[in-house]
């Protein structure tokens, strides 16, 4: 016998082992029994040259190795085939998204279905978008009302030198600003423009925001939905419809949205949103009493308006041809409102305890 006829013997050992059934208890005498293949085939060693005897006494032994490995395999595996097949399966742990996460996917579909596009965009941003492109120049007092994170940045990009006939002369990108952590969504509005130039344009932008707030009903950090649309011909009618559809579509068919005066710098004009109470159908009573969880038949989200038109400039879009809406508001007060939860600490949505988390 050659070394080669040898070599494919040999192969055809193990295949044939690899077609083993699992549950065949005489397998490894087959195998590796007196008068298993194994030994036959050794047997062969006196009809191998000479020279060739110390190759094939190697490839035996690493053929036995090889037997022993895949035997003990199909012994380990017959264990497992010999359990109890009825007994009861052990519990499996199934988790699922947190509840912001769902409510942010929601949010995003909802959207997607009327042809907006979710955007996203930093979270530490320049003091451009999240300011001063918003109609906020420095030092404007209406700042005071997001509780800022400042964030350092080097000398080299921080060095401004402001010119107040040409507010984008301050444009970041072209002589650096101060950073901040972005304290609501709107920073994406003057960077959608800057993307897509021309409108139509018709955004959500869904983000994490910080401020420095922490108490039973503010976290630190939060999570905003902000809406951006500009075309030709956009009025607060479009806004009006856009809350409505959303309203139906998150808290269910007869929930109305209600817009009253306000004041935001980067709208004018501007609007408080309200949503009708989908507990108490916006009527403020439940079964006889003041409805507990609206106490007026309205539950008050978030801000809305007309986009200014130097913000519509700070992007680059002419506001003598088009106008737009925006809106924004948080996703968690949106979320605990449409679950009718009154969580006493809003804190604990963040606080990893799955006894609080498994309920959702
Ligand atoms: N950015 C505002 C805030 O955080 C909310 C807001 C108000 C967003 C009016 C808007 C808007 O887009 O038009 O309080």
């Amino acid at each position: 016998m050659t070394i080669d006829q040898l070599k494919s013997q040999i192969e055809e050992i193990i295949n044939r082992l690899e077609g083993e059934t699992l549950i065949d208890t005489n397998v490894k005498s087959k195998y590796l029994g007196k008068k298993g293949l194994f030994n036959s085939l050794v047997k062969e060693i006196r009809n191998i040259e000479g020279s060739d005897k110390k190759e094939a006494g190697q490839l035996f032994n690493q053929l036995k190795e090889t037997l022993e490995t895949k035997l003990s395999n199909i012994s380990q595996t017959k264990k497992v085939v010999d359990i109890d097949f009825t007994m009861p399966a052990e519990e499996t742990k199934v988790g699922h998204m947190h509840p912001i996460s769902q409510a942010m996917e929601e949010i995003t579909s909802i959207f997607e279905k009327i042809g907006f596009t979710r955007s996203r965009y930093p979270e530490v941003d320049w003091d451009w978008y999240v300011f001063e492109s918003l109609n906020m120049p420095p030092s404007h007092p209406a700042r005071d009302e997001w509780e800022t994170f400042f964030v350092d940045t080097p000398e080299e990009v921080s060095e401004v030198s402001y010119d107040a006939s040409n507010p984008r002369k301050r444009h970041p990108s072209l002589v650096g600003g101060k950073m901040v952590l972005t304290t609501h969504t709107s920073n994406g509005q003057v960077r959608e423009m800057e993307r897509l130039k021309n409108p139509p344009i018709r955004m959500i932008n869904i983000a994490r925001c910080y401020r420095r707030q922490q108490d039973a009903t503010h976290t630190q950090m939060f999570h905003q939905f902000e809406g951006l649309v500009i075309d030709e011909g956009i009025n607060i009618q479009n806004l009006k419809g856009t809350l409505d559809y959303f309203a139906k579509e998150f808290y269910g068919e007869g929930t109305k949205s209600r817009i009253r005066p306000f004041h935001f710098q980067f709208t004018e004009p501007s609007f408080e949103v309200d949503f009708s109470c989908h507990i108490c159908s916006g009527t403020g009573i439940k079964d006889g009493d003041k409805c507990k969880f609206c106490k007026s038949g309205w539950h008050e989200v978030g801000g809305a308006g007309m986009v200014h038109p130097n913000v519509l400039k700070a992007g680059g879009i002419d506001p003598e041809k088009y106008t737009g809406f925006a809106f924004g508001w948080g996703v968690e007060r949106t979320y605990t409102l449409k679950e009718g939860l009154n969580i006493d600490d809003i804190r604990l949505l963040y606080s990893g305890d799955l006894r609080f988390l498994k309920q959702f």
